[in-house]
């Protein structure tokens, strides 16, 4: 018989060798006008515990930086500073160096840490919070009730997605529910985030609003955060209240790193940085949500053109040696060639089309390339019938999406001919009056593609494809046109970009969820000391859900007692010692065919167990 007394002491050892209970860092975000480090206009501040950073291990302090944009205009720019430390005190000189003196700080500030004016929440899973506010107007974080979508473990070792109802009243919650479910499995279930997904969690954190719905004009509604376009133009959805979109997610302390608003309506629109925001649109909420969490979680840039911002793990400057990602190349070379293409149009002209006169635009080929494909997106056009695209006088033959009503699309019709050399045109006619001032061209763009022996077709190609920005200058991206960095229709991201979200997320959460030892009486009456390590359910602990996306992967566990490996023990999470005193190492590595290069190590992961007694029998 074990005596109750042994057990306690147990319970206490596994609680000391789990891995996660141990430290966990703190996270400061302030949000500010103006440069960090000349005297910044502190908007709000909040303070809160958070799971591990693996870079926490050679630095004091992790920071990162991004956008909260919250409106259209400048006056609405608004930065974050997060960083992330052990050290509280680093932390809090930091506050004072941003936003000065204490006393002097007007301004909302969120604090989870020091709960001496702790304000309690009664709804379950809300952090205990204090909220100091030193001035009008008053910020306080929204009530929220909030429900599990997609739960893989504890929020501690994961990285973890809320929604936030906005436009979505009392009477709206089952759909507020409804639509946040079906954003968390579209792009988590057999697509996007799949095969990453048992790192994730996935929550919808109900509030309710006065008004359905989201404003138009510029106007924000009587809702929990203010979303709004800023015309009608299916387009910016932005936010007016971030101060209460900081608080929300900062009330629910370590099971929020990734806020979105979610706005109840119907069509495209969205917005990325701190807060992302997308709609309920059947077709275009997942389109936008996984296109914007790609910029905030990989931490890449665009890969269309005409963009301003190219940077990250799927961006090149160039082709020298060594070449980015190498290592995904489809031919065995060190520096990959140049994909000749180019981008002799591209024109953002958001017009109201008419029946009047066709929008136009004239462009110049140099008629030295093979094929080229004509790209645009429009909103308010359900019917072929109603909207003709010519090129040159030649009838494109332009069919709407399936379903598309009034929303948002983005189109590409490819042309298996070459353009000549000289001046074309592509024009829009409405041919519907009563579409005038709904019907609108957002986009239009053409690219020109040189023939095989010097452009790549084959699908799933990866390579260097040129993307010219805004200004014409030259990066390059690895694949044509699967990643949604670039094609925002296609619901996935390349090989090179997956490999970066791995990466991403174990920064983040590490592969050990829980270590834990107890004692054990075989058959045959030998006490025994078993070790149980508990893996996030990656390889062959994946649950059935989900999946590997056909891809191969693997945990290999390897333990060790005082450096002397344990063969026997292989691959195995449970295991069997002596009951004696002893210190083990488990190291368990995992493979995936999504990451061929590991630079951090981050997928390995070490814990020593310690065994300071034995089990009285
Ligand atoms: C934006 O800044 C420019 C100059 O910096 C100014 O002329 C303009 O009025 C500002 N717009 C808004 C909306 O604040
Ligand atoms: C994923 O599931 C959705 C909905 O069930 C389906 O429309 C889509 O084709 C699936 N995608 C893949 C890659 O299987
Ligand atoms: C709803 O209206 C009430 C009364 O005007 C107000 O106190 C409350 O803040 C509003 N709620 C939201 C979410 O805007
Ligand atoms: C080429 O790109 C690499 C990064 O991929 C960069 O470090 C290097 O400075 C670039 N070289 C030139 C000449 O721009
Ligand atoms: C395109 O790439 C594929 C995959 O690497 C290769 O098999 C094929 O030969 C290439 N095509 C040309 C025309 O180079
Ligand atoms: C790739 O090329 C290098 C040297 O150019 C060679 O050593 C290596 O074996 C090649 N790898 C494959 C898979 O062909
Ligand atoms: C119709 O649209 C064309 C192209 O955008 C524009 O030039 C023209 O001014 C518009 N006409 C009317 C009457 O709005
Ligand atoms: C096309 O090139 C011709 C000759 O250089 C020039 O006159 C014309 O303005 C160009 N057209 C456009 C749309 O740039
Ligand atoms: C953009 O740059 C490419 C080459 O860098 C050039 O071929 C092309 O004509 C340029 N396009 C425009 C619109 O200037
Ligand atoms: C452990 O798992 C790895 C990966 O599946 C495998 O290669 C290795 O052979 C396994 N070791 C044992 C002893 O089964």
């Amino acid at each position: 018989m074990l005596r109750p007394v042994d057990w306690i002491l147990l319970s206490v050892l596994a609680l000391s060798v789990s891995s996660h209970t141990l430290r966990h860092p703190y996270e400061l975000e302030i949000h500010y006008e103006g440069a960090p480090l000349s005297s910044p206009k502190c908007r709000s501040l909040s303070f809160r515990e958070t799971q591990l950073h693996k870079k926490l291990k050679h630095m004091e302090v992790v920071e990162s930086f991004g956008k909260v944009q919250y409106g259209h205009g400048n006056s609405s720019q608004v930065n974050y500073l997060q960083s992330i430390s052990h050290d509280k005190s680093l932390l809090w000189s930091q506050a004072l160096t941003m936003c000065g003196d204490q006393e002097t700080w007007a301004f909302p500030v969120f604090d989870s840490i020091e709960n001496n004016h702790a304000v309690t929440s009664s709804n379950a899973g809300q952090a205990i919070m204090s909220h100091k506010l030193l001035k009008d107007p008053d910020v306080l974080p929204p009530p929220l009730q909030i429900t599990p979508l997609v739960s893989t473990g504890h929020s501690s070792n994961r990285v973890d997605l809320v929604f936030f109802s906005d436009g979505y009243t009392e009477e709206e919650h089952v759909q507020f529910i409804h639509d946040a479910r079906r954003l968390a499995l579209d792009i988590s279930n057999n697509q996007t985030f799949s095969t990453v997904r048992p790192l994730l969690n996935f929550w919808a954190a109900f509030s309710p609003s006065n008004d359905s719905g989201i404003g138009v004009g510029g106007h924000p509604k009587d809702t929990v955060f203010g979303l709004y376009r800023d015309g009608t133009e299916l387009r910016g959805v932005y936010y007016a209240k971030p101060e209460t979109a900081h608080a929300a997610c900062v009330s629910m302390g370590d099971k929020c790193d990734y806020p979105i608003l979610l706005g109840n309506d119907p069509f495209y629109g969205g917005l990325g940085g701190r807060f992302t925001v997308t709609t309920s649109s059947e077709i275009n909420g997942a389109l936008v949500l996984r296109h914007e969490l790609g910029h905030s979680i990989i931490e890449v840039g665009e890969e269309y053109d005409g963009g301003f911002a190219y940077f990250g793990v799927n961006a090149a400057t160039n082709l020298s040696h060594p070449f980015p990602w190498a290592h995904w190349l489809s031919e065995n070379v060190s520096s990959p060639r140049h994909e000749r293409s180019v981008v002799p149009l591209q024109e953002y002209p958001w017009t109201i089309l008419n029946t009047t006169s066709p929008w136009t635009v004239a462009f110049n080929s140099s008629g030295t390339y093979s094929t080229y494909v004509v790209q645009f997106s429009l909103s308010g056009i359900p019917d072929k019938d109603h909207l003709k695209i010519s090129m040159d006088g030649i009838d494109l033959e332009w069919q709407p999406r399936k379903d598309i009503g009034v929303d948002r699309w983005h189109y590409a019709i490819a042309r298996d001919a070459a353009l000549r050399a000289g001046e074309h045109t592509v024009s829009f006619k409405l041919g519907a009056k009563a579409l005038v001032g709904q019907a609108q061209l957002c986009s239009v763009e053409i690219i020109e593609f040189a023939s095989s022996d010097e452009f790549n077709t084959t699908n799933g190609f990866i390579g260097a494809f040129p993307t010219y920005s805004d200004t014409n200058e030259t990066t390059y991206r690895p694949t044509n046109d699967k990643c949604l960095m670039r094609t925002v229709t296609s619901p996935n991201f390349c090989e090179v970009c997956v490999e970066g979200l791995w990466l991403s997320l174990l920064e983040r959460v590490d592969l050990i969820d829980d270590v834990q030892t107890r004692c054990h009486m075989a058959h045959s009456g030998v006490v025994q000391r078993m070790i149980d390590v508990s893996l996030v359910p990656l390889a062959q602990y994946r649950a059935n859900d989900g999946g590997t996306g056909g891809n191969h992967e693997a945990y290999v566990v390897k333990w060790s007692t005082d450096g002397r490996e344990l063969p026997m023990f292989e691959n195995q999470t449970t295991i069997a010692v002596d009951n004696l005193p002893g210190s083990y190492t488990v190291e368990v590595h995992f493979i995936t065919d999504e990451v061929r290069l590991d630079p951090y190590g981050y997928l390995t992961s070490v814990v020593d167990i310690t065994i300071p007694g034995v089990c009285v029998v």
